[in-house]
């Protein structure tokens, strides 16, 4: 890790202690169900992973790839679908695994794609949530940490497809990406 660009937001332990807590949350809510995971690459696949180890009802994955025009910094409110589902979620239990939720254009788009396809129920988890930016009224589910304005990278998340390995929560500094 090149400590120079980050700040540690949280390390590693307190991560898995926080994912722990969601998973306990969500075996409850969903008890007595399935769940179909939907985990929208390529952010979500790190917590995605970690937090199916801590969901206890039966349950299968699937992914999506979407990709949002404009700049890696700033979303456009367009989306394209890049790979989509390999099955039918019809009368499914969804739950849509998603990085961080930023304006909310990526999932509200994301949203209206399923609900056409007559899931039984929709609901979101995100390990990060930037309220302060949303530009839609969604809201999530399940929410690991709620963060400032802030850039924030590791665990997945990436800048410029960088530091998605980092094992901590980030915040990158503005000296790299206000070039
Ligand atoms: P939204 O459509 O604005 O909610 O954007 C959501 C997507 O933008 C996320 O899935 C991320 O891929 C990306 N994104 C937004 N904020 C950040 C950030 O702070 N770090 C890394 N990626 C981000
Ligand atoms: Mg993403």
């Amino acid at each position: 890790m090149n400590l120079d660009q980050v700040k540690v937001l949280y390390n590693e332990q307190e991560v898995k202690a926080r994912i722990d807590q969601m998973g306990e949350v969500i075996t409850r809510d969903y008890r007595g169900e399935e769940l179909l995971v939907i985990g929208i690459l390529k952010g979500a696949f790190m917590f995605m992973s970690d937090l199916i180890r801590r969901i206890e009802v039966p349950l299968q994955i699937d992914f999506m790839d979407v990709s949002s025009y404009g700049s890696s910094t700033v979303s456009s409110g367009e989306v394209r679908i890049m790979k989509d589902l390999d099955y039918s979620i019809e009368g499914k239990n969804i739950l849509i695994v998603e990085d961080i939720v930023d304006t909310g254009l990526t999932l509200n788009y994301i949203c209206e794609i399923l609900w056409k396809r007559n899931p039984k129920t929709i609901k979101i988890a995100c390990l990060l949530d930037k309220p302060s930016r949303r530009r839609t009224n969604t809201v999530p589910d399940y929410i690991g940490y709620s963060v400032a304005d802030e850039f924030i990278v590791g665990y997945g998340l990436d800048y410029a497809e960088y530091y998605r390995e980092y094992p901590a929560i980030c915040i990158l500094e503005p000296s790299v990406y206000e070039k």
